[in-house]
C-alpha cells in the first residue's frame, strides 16, 4: 500500500486516492497475470494436441509398415509351400518345411505387432499361447494334449521377432523329436513372472534330450544368437520323462 508522506489537513483525502489507484493497479495487475496464464493454458493444449496427433500417425504408420512386413512374410511362405510340394527327397522337404515354419512364425510376431494398441510392447504371453496352439494344429497330430498356462507378459516390441522367433524353435523341436515316431504326449506352456523377468517354460514328456545332440542343425544355434540378441537365457532341463526348456528374458511391465 502506498503512503502519502505529506501530513497535512488534506492528507486523509491524498491518502484515500493513493490507495484506491493502489488497489485500481492491483486489479489491472491481477487481470494481466490472469490473461497471460489463459494464453499459456491455451498453448500448452495446443502443442499437447500436436503432439498427440503426431504420435497417432507415426503409430499408423508403424502399423501400417508392420501390416507389409506381415503380408510379404505371407507372401514369402506361400512360395515356400508351392516349393515344398515339388521337392521328392524328405529330407530336403523336411528342412524347407522347418523354414517355412520359421516365416510363418515371423509372420505371426507381425500380425500382432500391427493389431497390437501400444506399438512399443509386445505380449509375448498371449503370443505364446497361439504359436503353441498353431504348432500343434499344423502338426495335424491329434495325440498331443496341449496343456496351457499363460497370462499376458509384456516385452519390448523390438526383442518380439527374436523371442519369438526362439519358441518356434523350442515348440518345433518338442513335436519333431519329444513326440518322434508317432508317440503321442502333452505338451505344457507355462508363463510366469519373475521380479524385473518373464520367463516361459515348454516341457514335453517324451524320450528327452539325447546324450549327443545333432551338430549339424541349425536350431540350437538359432536359439542361442537369438536369446543373446535379446538379453534372453535359454535353458534345458529334463522333464522325468522328457524334455523342458525355459526361456527368461527382460519384460517391460511396471506392475
Ligand atoms: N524336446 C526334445 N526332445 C528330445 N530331443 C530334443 C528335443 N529338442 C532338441 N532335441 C535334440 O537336440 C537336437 C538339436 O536340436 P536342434 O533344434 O538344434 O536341431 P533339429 O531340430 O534336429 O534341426 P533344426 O532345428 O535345425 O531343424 C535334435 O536333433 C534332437 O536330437
Ligand atoms: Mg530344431
Amino acid at each position: 500500500m502506498y503512503l502519502s508522506p505529506v501530513r497535512d489537513q488534506g492528507g486523509a483525502i491524498r491518502f484515500f486516492f493513493a490507495s484506491q489507484m493502489d488497489v485500481t493497479e492491483r486489479v489491472e495487475a491481477q487481470k494481466i497475470i490472469s490473461d497471460q496464464k489463459h494464453l499459456v493454458e491455451q498453448e500448452v493444449e495446443r502443442r499437447t494436441a500436436d503432439l498427440r496427433r503426431a504420435l497417432e500417425a507415426k503409430t499408423i504408420l508403424l502399423h501400417e509398415v508392420d501390416h507389409r512386413v506381415k503380408n510379404n512374410l505371407t507372401m514369402i511362405g506361400s512360395l515356400l509351400r508351392l516349393q515344398v510340394r515339388t521337392i521328392d527327397d524328405p529330407v530336403v522337404a523336411s528342412r524347407l518345411g522347418s523354414m517355412l515354419e520359421r516365416v510363418d512364425a515371423l509372420a505371426t510376431v507381425h500380425r500382432q505387432l500391427y493389431q497390437s494398441h501400444d506399438i512399443t510392447l509386445f505380449d509375448l504371453g498371449t503370443f505364446a499361447q497361439s504359436l503353441a496352439i498353431d504348432v500343434v494344429g499344423a502338426s495335424g497330430r491329434d495325440d498331443i494334449r496341449l496343456r496351457i498356462d499363460a497370462q499376458p507378459l509384456l516385452v519390448d516390441a523390438a526383442n518380439a521377432s527374436a523371442l519369438g522367433l526362439i519358441l518356434n524353435e523350442i515348440l518345433t523341436n518338442a513335436i519333431k523329436h519329444g513326440f518322434a515316431d508317432g508317440r503321442g504326449g502333452c505338451l505344457t506352456l507355462s508363463v510366469e513372472r519373475e521380479d524385473g523377468r518373464g520367463m516361459i517354460r515348454i516341457c514335453d514328456d517324451g524320450p528327452g534330450l539325447p546324450a549327443a545332440k545333432r551338430t549339424r542343425s541349425i536350431g540350437t544355434a538359432l536359439i542361442a544368437r537369438l536369446a543373446s540378441q535379446a538379453n534372453a537365457e535359454a535353458e534345458w532341463t529334463g522333464n522325468n520323462p522328457g524334455t523342458c526348456v525355459t526361456i527368461t528374458f527382460p519384460r517391460s511391465e511396471t506392475t
